[in-house]
């Protein structure tokens, strides 16, 4: 069956593929078609799809024709059956005992069949950034990524700065309870997400620090791509979370703390930054609450009284260690 179409230079094809993806005028399931040094891309509504097109300085025309079907993906065998998706990236973490071979078979069939961009195995997490050691093993080449989460679009590079996709759910539930008028410390916010899920819910006012300049170039840009969705206002700092008091009042009524392998080190600086009755929201790598929660307590300086209001399990890190969130009350 002939299918509306617009025919693009070949050079350009897989960014107007996207382009039309994310315009919702791509038509799924029909395979690109190659016509000489062009290349045919089902669409919806050609001349909608020329325009948005040429919008973005692509030569475009208006044609019809008959696409192949994609046949239904070839499911993924395991052991690598379980990756992590960024945007149009797909993430591998190494398993130690999996051969590399059935890692490029699965990232293959990850692009070819399932659409993916790019499919990278993550061979460790490295530095106090907490960046991935990324090897690419199928697809073009490039960690820039738009993620969406919650209706929030979260831009970055998986190479240069620290995002978790299994974090999101935490983000809106620590951002559920924030209330209007709060002043917020995001002491360790990567790219931003969560003062992005706390100023899109609530009229509050976060300072969002991080010590990686790449984290908070990513910060700013997401802070603009979503500027209509935020009630709240966000500044960022890019700056070590160690010298806070020295630049900041102590005026906040919440701290995040999302840190979990270092946070015991900058208690102290929290404390000193913020009011009585502030919430931190300390999150930390150990083998059980009561262990976290007893030392969270004895690292804080002895002048600062905090109470528990409680602990809660929010990742499995391995078969010994979580991440746990204490909240953290000042008395
Ligand atoms: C586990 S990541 C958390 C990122 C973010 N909260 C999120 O949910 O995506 C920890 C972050 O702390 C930052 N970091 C490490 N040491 C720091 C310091 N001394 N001061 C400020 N940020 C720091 C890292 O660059 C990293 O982005």
């Amino acid at each position: 069956m002939e299918v509306q179409c617009v025919s693009v230079p070949a050079r350009d094809a897989e960014r107007a593929r996207r382009l039309l993806a994310g315009s919702g005028l791509l038509v799924k399931g029909l395979k690109l078609v190659r016509a000489g040094s062009r290349v045919l891309i089902p669409v919806g509504d050609g001349e909608k799809a020329v325009s948005v097109l040429s919008r973005e300085g692509i030569e475009a025309e208006v044609c019809t024709s008959e696409f192949p079907r994609y046949r239904r993906p070839s499911r993924l065998s395991t052991p690598v059956k379980s990756y992590s998706v960024y945007g149009d990236v797909a993430v591998f973490s190494y398993t130690a005992g999996i051969p590399l071979e059935d890692y490029v078979r699965a990232a293959r069939i990850l692009v070819e069949e399932h659409g993916y961009r790019a499919v990278y195995l993550k061979v460790g997490t490295e530095g106090p950034y907490r960046l991935p050691s990324l090897r690419l093993l199928w697809g073009q080449p490039g960690t820039e990524v738009t993620i969406k989460e919650y209706g929030l679009r979260i831009m970055l590079d998986i190479s240069k700065a620290y995002y978790n996709v299994r974090l999101a759910g935490e983000r809106r539930s620590v951002s559920e309870s924030v209330n209007d008028g709060e002043r917020v410390l995001d002491m360790f916010a990567g790219v931003g997400p969560f003062s992005l899920h706390i100023a899109s819910l609530r009229r509050a006012s976060v300072v969002a620090v991080d010590i990686n300049p790449y984290a908070v170039y990513y910060m700013i840009a997401n802070i603009k791509l979503n500027s209509r969705r935020l009630k709240g206002c966000i500044t960022p700092v890019r700056g070590d979370s160690s010298r806070l008091s020295k630049i900041l009042k102590p005026v906040f009524n919440r701290i995040i703390m999302n840190n979990p392998t270092m946070t015991p080190q900058f208690l102290g600086e929290a404390c000193g930054i913020s009011v009585k009755n502030a919430v931190i929201h300390y999150y930390r790598l150990h083998g059980s609450c009561e262990g976290a929660i007893k030392e969270a307590l004895h690292e804080a300086p002895s002048w600062c009284g905090l109470q528990v209001d409680g602990c809660r399990e929010v990742l499995e890190h391995s078969p010994t260690k979580r991440i746990y969130r204490i909240d953290l009350r000042r008395v």
